[in-house]
């Protein structure tokens, strides 16, 4: 039946009209996964807030690209690094490099991670094991690497999860075991670095627009209707995670750790299975022709 009124559909905000430009003025964030997509955006805004970054990944040229458009478009320092969080000998040395150039880390975002569709039979145990490497023991390997000069600052850390795992999501096993990996390590750092000053939180974007994660997990043709029906009317936006990024590595969010913030217009209420259920997993061949999957 067709609503009987319009939605009201929430505004995108930039940071900048919200809080101030001078609030990050002095501070070093150390970035993996920043050199596209979500965690990109999340560097710009803090960029634009006046830190310093260092942005790591596996593709140099990409980071490199990267770390220009963000510098002229903030006025701030960008680094690239060169490093894979499955490898904490690099990571150790993006660190390094980053103490080097300026001086200390005051906040890390664990972004870095990895995932495709498949379904638990069409998920070997090398390709498990590559995601929780990525995700969840590259999260850990990056607290390790940075965990000193946080504390030195009295810095933060944001790890970025998902909403996938609150409920079991076909076709995504890897990454649902991964990201609750991560969320509990946010937890457990928040707990023992707590006293030490560090804080620790956890962002779970939903569906974000445009990028590589909605790329690679959403159907073709999915009915695009089905957004509208968020309780804020429309898919997420990269900004939108920049904003609660700025928020709780901000002082304003000095009584918040060791939390889990869905950034995700509410979907996790209203969620619907982005595959027909149970037709997807009754028949893998009936779907393949919306996903790319290996079944
Ligand atoms: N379905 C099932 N298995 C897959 C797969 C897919 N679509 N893509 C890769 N794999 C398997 C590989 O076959 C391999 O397992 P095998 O040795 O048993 O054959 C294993 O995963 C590792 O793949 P490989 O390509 O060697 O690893 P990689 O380090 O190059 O890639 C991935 C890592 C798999 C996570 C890859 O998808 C990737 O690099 N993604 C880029 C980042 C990303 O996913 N961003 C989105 C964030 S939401």
């Amino acid at each position: 039946m067709a609503p009987t009124a319009a939605a009201y559909v929430q505004p995108i905000a930039d940071s900048t009209s919200v809080f101030k430009e001078d609030i990050f003025k002095g501070k070093v964030l150390f970035c993996t996964g920043g050199g596209s997509g979500i965690c990109r955006g999340m560097t710009e805004a803090m960029m634009r807030h006046g830190a310093n970054a260092t942005i790591v990944g596996r593709k140099l040229d990409r980071l490199q690209q990267t770390a220009k458009e963000l510098s002229e478009a903030t006025g701030r320092e960008c680094l690239p690094v060169q490093a894979d969080v499955r490898q904490p000998a690099t990571l150790e040395e993006a660190v390094a490099k980053t103490i080097e150039k300026f001086g200390r880390i005051d906040f890390v975002i664990c972004g870095a991670a990895g995932n495709f569709l498949a379904p638990i039979s069409g998920v070997s145990e090398n390709a498990f094991k590559t995601v929780i490497e990525i995700d969840t023991i590259g999260t850990y390997s990056t607290i390790k690497a940075t965990i000193a000069h946080v504390r030195a600052s009295k810095g933060a850390y944001i790890h970025v999860s998902a909403t996938l795992h609150y409920n079991g999501t076909p076709y995504q096993v890897h990454v649902s075991a991964a990201k609750a990996g991560v969320d509990a390590l946010s937890a457990v750092l928040a707990v023992e670095e707590g006293p030490h000053g560090v804080r620790s939180n956890v962002i779970a974007p939903g569906p974000i627009a445009n990028t590589e994660g909605m790329d690679r997990l959403s159907p073709k043709n999915v009915d695009k209707d089905k957004f509208n029906a968020y309780p804020v009317g429309r898919q997420g936006d990269v900004k939108d995670i920049a904003n609660a990024t700025v928020f709780l590595f901000s002082p304003a969010a000095s009584y918040i750790t060791g939390q889990v913030l869905p950034v995700d217009g509410g979907s996790e209420h209203t969620r619907y299975q982005l595959l027909p259920y149970p037709q997807s997993v009754l028949d893998p061949k009936s779907v393949a022709h919306l996903i790319k999957a290996r079944m």
